[in-house]
């Protein structure tokens, strides 16, 4: 077990499947209790399996009755032949009070945790290290939100999201109990957050945060690798994160359920967004393409691959994607990433210019409905994006707003350039009036966008450092 990984204690009374339960089951019961192979023929892989007899047929689950539960009888036995697990030491006491109290209390498991594996259930019950007191160092802002209310700017803490009051800068709270890294964070209502993170190489968690405090929540989901993105659709009604493991999927908000998950993808995703309409989730990944998917199944519609550059020393060098964002109002959508590359185009129209033009020489003759920018200050790492102007953030330090109207041309304008200060993150507020850029350097800086922004340079409003 890794150091800042500390199993869960519940503190209420009932226990918890997912919180408590099944990460006891998991630990002494599935070395034995898994696959093809699983001992007495009983397998304890989801809740849906252990409520199935094994080889001896007697009934391992029954609801308010633990003496009758074989799983349970033979786990409490005193008779050493019999009991579970079968070598090794006894289940503890107090752990045995968990399974006996859940049992006793009706074995509930909400409907949509019933197929989900233990492991999966015991991982998404991870309890993370309080996060540091102090800050030595400024801390890199890799995650930058504004609440609904507008009243607050969220950023990436270490295991924590910190909230700032937008007008005077002051931290007012700290929200702790998440993973090591955080890289994204969205608002969803006036309540809670939903936050994607986890530690590089190892573990990614979909994480929600209320607002108001109180306990923390199992996470939604966990990965494989780094969670990097989080997004939710305009009419709240679903959740979608995506990870460095490859992976997207899909959630019904209310329930939190795994509504699909896709891992087409071979590298990183580093961005996902819905479309205005809710009708698409679209992904930005390292493997070049940018892919579409329909919201409500996860059927890949199409899949965007035209981050190219032809180079003299090369025939054509294709792009990492690090960027999507969706326009208000419209189908709209931009991604962004390597060599400063901004394009700007619907799902739709490029699936019918793309996917009906078989022929090639059709294909190039006719006129693409792409926009494409390309920028000065090398590779894009975020987008925000208004009815009419891009915000682009890249790792050379600059914000450049590029002009989104048919008539703009996409002509840049930088708004801030701190080279050395690699920009990573962009934020623009509900009303759409304020635009908040994070930095490596651990500032944030903020433009009221009623002023225009290019004559009205941003001050660093907060330094990261509580
Ligand atoms: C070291 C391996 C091992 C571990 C760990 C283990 N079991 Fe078993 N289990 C067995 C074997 C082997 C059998 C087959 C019967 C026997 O040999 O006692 C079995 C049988 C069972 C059965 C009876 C299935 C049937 O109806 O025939 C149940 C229920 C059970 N185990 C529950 C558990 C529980 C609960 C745990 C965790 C607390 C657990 N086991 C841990 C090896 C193990």
């Amino acid at each position: 077990m890794i150091w800042w990984l500390l199993p869960l204690v519940s503190v209420s009374d009932a226990p918890s499947f997912a919180a408590d339960v099944a990460p006891i089951l998991h630990r002494r019961c599935a070395s034995c209790h898994m696959g093809d192979k699983a001992k007495g023929g009983w397998s304890a892989e989801t809740y849906g399996r252990l409520t199935v007899p094994g080889d001896t047929g007697e009934t391992p689950l029954v609801p308010g009755n633990p003496g009758a539960s074989e799983l349970f009888r033979l786990m409490a036995s005193d008779d050493e032949f019999e009991r579970m697990p079968s070598s090794g030491d006894p289940v503890p006491a107090e752990e045995l009070e968990v399974l006996r109290d859940w049992i006793q209390g009706g074995a509930e498991v909400p409907t949509e945790q019933q197929d989900v594996s233990l492991a999966e259930l015991s991982a998404r019950s991870t309890r993370h290290a309080p996060a540091p007191e102090h800050y030595a160092h400024p801390l890199a802002v890799t995650a930058l939100s504004f609440t609904a209310d507008g009243q607050r700017i969220l950023t990436s803490g270490v295991r924590e999201v910190l909230a700032f009051d937008v007008t005077s800068g002051r931290l007012v709270h700290r929200y702790g109990g998440l993973p090591q890294r955080i890289h994204s964070i969205v608002p969803e209502g006036e309540g809670s957050i939903a936050v994607a993170g986890g530690l590089a190489g190892s573990a990614g968690e979909l994480r929600r945060v209320a607002l108001g405090g109180g306990e923390v929540a199992p996470a939604v989901d966990v990965f494989r690798d780094l969670a990097l993105g989080v997004a939710v659709s305009s009419d709240g009604t679903k959740l979608a994160a995506c990870a460095a493991d490859g992976s997207v999927a899909c959630y019904d908000a209310s329930t939190g359920r795994r509504l699909w998950k896709s891992e087409l993808h071979t590298d990183h995703v580093a961005d996902l967004a819905f479309t205005a309409t809710g009708e698409f989730v679209i992904t930005a990944s390292r493997d070049h393409s940018a892919k579409v998917y329909a919201a409500e199944t996860g059927e890949l519609w199409t899949s965007y691959t035209r981050h190219t550059q032809t180079l003299p020393d090369r025939e054509m060098y294709q792009h990492a994607i690090f960027a999507v964002a969706t326009g208000p109002g419209s189908d709209r959508v931009v991604t962004a990433g390597e060599g400063g590359e901004v394009h700007v185009w619907e799902p739709r129209l490029y699936r019918a210019e793309d996917g009906t033009a078989s022929q090639m020489e059709t294909r190039f003759k006719a006129k693409s409905h792409v926009r494409t920018a390309r920028l000065s200050g090398g590779d894009i790492l975020d987008l925000a994006v208004t009815a009419d102007t891009i915000y682009a953030a890249t790792r050379s330090g600059e914000v450049v707003a590029l002009d989104a109207r048919p008539e703009g041309g996409l002509k840049a304008t930088v708004l801030m350039s701190r080279p050395g200060d690699a920009c990573f993150s962009l934020a623009l507020s509900p009303d759409g009036e304020r635009l908040a850029a994070g930095t490596s350097s651990g500032r944030i800086f903020l433009w009221d966008l009623l002023v225009d922004p290019s004559k009205a340079p941003a001050e660093p409003l907060l330094i990261v450092r509580p």
